[in-house]
């Protein structure tokens, strides 16, 4: 079975159950996305509640004064993510008429939103198939594939990326990015990865050749 097919199925069974997961509103995910860049899974869940019950629409995001959006923010840091998302949402509502952008292009051009972001967006909100590449994305694929190029060089990152959107295709996009981040969480992990669990064993040239310890290459210069 390919890999794509493996991953897809694992994620069925063994995916993590997160609120920001039951849902199709773009808005929702965007904010669900930001809140997920610098902090991890636990800390956004309250967060991303009580963000989502004050604000549940762009439009109440827009009209809300930015001292107030700061004060849902407080704790979690990287507070020029809160100022980006509550410039963004003004931005929605008078270049966009308030309907979330759509595309990949519309999406980038938010505040705050880079490839790895407008990737996750596109995919779980309107399944798009656009890979979403980040850290966990780059080990568990340097693995998969033995590359031994550095993670850390902007074209290494290009290359796993015109990879990944080329495995992506004709894959459910939403599970496929979940699926990686997921697998990146439980099983291939940055140090001692599980692979005696993994569900891509088969098809890991990194196991094969017994470098899953040495791999993924990341020096930065
Ligand atoms: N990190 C960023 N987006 C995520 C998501 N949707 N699920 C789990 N971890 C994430």
């Amino acid at each position: 079975m390919k890999f794509q097919e493996l991953l897809i199925n694992w994620y069925d069974t063994h995916h993590r159950d997160l609120p920001f997961r039951h849902i199709d509103d773009p808005y929702a995910i965007w904010v669900s996305e930001i809140m997920l860049q610098q902090t991890t899974v636990t800390a956004v869940i309250p967060y991303f509640t009580r963000f989502m019950q004050r604000f549940p629409t762009v439009e109440a995001l827009a009209q809300a004064s930015l001292d107030e959006v700061y004060k849902y923010w407080e704790g979690l840091g990287y507070y020029r993510r809160c100022k980006h998302l509550h410039e963004s949402a003004q931005i929605i509502m008078a270049q966009f008429h308030g309907i979330f952008p759509q595309t990949y292009e519309d999406v980038l051009s938010l505040k705050g939103v880079g490839p790895y972001t407008a990737s996750a967006i596109c995919s779980f909100a309107y399944h798009q198939s656009y890979a979403a590449i980040d850290g966990n994305a780059l080990r568990v694929l340097s693995r998969l594939d033995r590359l031994h190029d550095n993670i850390a060089e902007t074209k290494t990152v290009k290359e796993i990326t015109k990879r990944s959107n080329r495995y992506i295709q004709g894959y459910d996009s939403a599970k496929y990015n979940q699926g990686l981040m997921d697998l990146a969480n439980a099983i291939c992990k940055v140090q001692n990865p599980l692979c005696e669990a993994c569900p891509l064993q088969s098809c890991c040239q990194a196991y094969k050749y017994h470098e899953e310890k040495v791999l993924p290459i990341n020096i930065k210069k």
